[in-house]
């Protein structure tokens, strides 16, 4: 139940400034739709705002420096305006000990929360607006607490939808489990009725399903058991032409069943982002991601033994603790072999609490830049050919954005295509023909036939 404010206006602004993963993007979403509730709108100018929202990131230390620098800007802001709202909310402030140092680092914050009750926010506004008091609330329960909360969401083709929270891997780098909980996954029924609004009333043409490790996705629907790949039959089954995506898959859990899914089920997205962090056994066996290179190769063989154009992408980490110029070469072997259409590759940052933290043999900061740099170049290199290779062929694609110039489209493999054409409408379906590359970005026109 909300409380009430007395003397609530509709002009009211409020700023939300997001940082991170998918995840976080569509948590603002949620932020976005109690400030909603409460009469607020939104502004793209942070210095009109009436509140600011900092929905925080802390998976590498570059990330969280950024943030706390620019939540420190703001000073200037409550200065002027000492009624500006400031709250900061998610992942960075739900690390141990954080939230406290951050405010005793910068006393105009008015509201703390951390990943677990965000749907907290409207109370917590209603009470500072009411009170004037601090709020200061991190909780510990992982259970999922965006039932009924409001949605404003940011784009028009796409929605995102929670499948699962949380996670159970402990890979020995990443804080996520220590500052998201464990892994709790959505009734399947919630999840169905969710996608049917979406595509059916919303006319949403492309659904992302969201969780840290989709694969280990577990729930069941009239006492029948529901893993991933059945998720995604009965998300398939539902009526309408939308796309089905999905982000992150966990190779230890990619199973053969779930490979046939993606395969036979029409509206799924022919485009798996599966995150190898490392090509080397022994510093995967160090990262404890429970694969070895061999297992996540074969994986790859599988699949494009399967479905043959199937686009990948993955996540690389450079300079984990003991990475020798050994471990490293099997990464850059690693990405020729497998031909990643595009590879997120980020230097090894030590997470306070975390496993390596504390390993030895940390890496020098020179060293890591230095194969940073490598392994991007070998990548660029590898997606211009790719791109090449595109020149000629045919897709159907979906027409995401018009500009003044151009449309930008994706085809079911995820692939995005140019096209020099301003007229076509956001949401239709079109053949194209690839007819150019601009280094990996691919150029194309309308398809009118032979
Ligand atoms: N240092 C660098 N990269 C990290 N990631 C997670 N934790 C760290 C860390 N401590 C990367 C992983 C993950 C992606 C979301 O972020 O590659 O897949
Ligand atoms: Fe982090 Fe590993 Fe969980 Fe991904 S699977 S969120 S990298 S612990």
């Amino acid at each position: 139940m909300l409380l009430s404010y007395r003397g609530f206006m509709n002009t009211k602004l409020y700023h939300i400034v997001t940082y991170g993963c998918q995840m976080n993007v569509h948590e603002s979403e949620k932020i976005a739709g109690q400030l909603y509730a409460l009469s607020y709108t939104a502004t793209d100018n942070i210095e009109l705002a009436d509140i600011i929202i900092f929905n925080t990131c802390c998976i590498r230390e570059s990330a969280e420096t950024k943030e706390i620098g620019n939540i420190g800007a703001v000073k200037t802001i409550k200065k002027s305006r000492p009624n500006v709202i400031v709250a900061v909310v998610g992942c960075m402030t739900q690390q141990k000990g954080f939230a406290e140092n951050l405010i005793k680092k910068f006393p105009f914050i008015n509201i703390v929360l951390g990943t677990h009750n965000i749907n907290k926010l409207s109370n917590s506004i209603l009470s500072v607006l009411n009170d004037r008091k601090r709020i200061n609330e991190i909780i510990d329960s992982c259970d999922y607490t965006d039932k009924n909360v409001p949605i404003i969401r940011d784009r028009t083709l796409n929605a995102w939808v929670n499948i699962m929270y949380g996670c159970n891997n402990f890979c020995t780098y990443c804080i996520v489990p220590y500052v998201r909980g464990r892994e709790v996954s959505r009734l399947t029924e919630e999840i169905l009725q969710d996608v049917k609004e979406l595509v059916q009333q919303k006319n949403y043409k492309i659904i992302t399903l969201l969780g840290q490790n989709v694969n280990s996705y577990s729930s069941s629907l009239n006492g029948e058991k529901v893993d991933f790949a059945k998720l995604l039959r009965l998300i398939n089954n539902i009526e309408g032409e939308f796309r089905i995506k999905f982000m992150t898959s966990h190779p230890k859990d990619l199973s053969n069943e779930l490979i046939s899914a993606i395969k036979e089920c029409k509206k799924v997205s022919k485009y798996l982002h599966l995150p190898v962090q490392s090509g080397s056994t022994q510093v995967l066996k160090r990262m404890n991601r429970r694969y070895t290179r061999e297992h996540y190769l074969n994986l790859i063989e599988k699949l494009r033994t399967k479905i043959p154009d199937i686009a990948l992408s993955t996540d690389i980490i450079v300079g984990f603790p003991g990475e020798t110029e050994k471990d490293f070469e099997d990464t850059c072997d690693l990405i020729q072999k497998v031909r990643y259409n595009g590879a997120f590759v980020f230097m090894f940052s030590k997470r306070s609490g975390t496993v390596a933290e504390t390993m030895p043999n940390q890496i020098e900061l020179a060293v890591k830049r230095e194969r940073i740099h490598r392994l991007l170049e070998i990548q660029k290199q590898i997606n211009n050919k790719m791109a090449d290779e595109e020149i000629g062929k045919k897709f159907e694609v979906l027409i995401e954005e018009v500009t003044e110039k151009e449309a930008i489209a994706s085809t079911s493999f995820g692939k995005v295509v140019r096209i020099k054409d301003a007229n076509l409408r956001v949401g239709s379906i079109v053949d194209i023909i690839v007819t150019n590359v601009k280094g990996s970005k691919l150029i194309g026109e309308v398809y009118l036939g032979e």
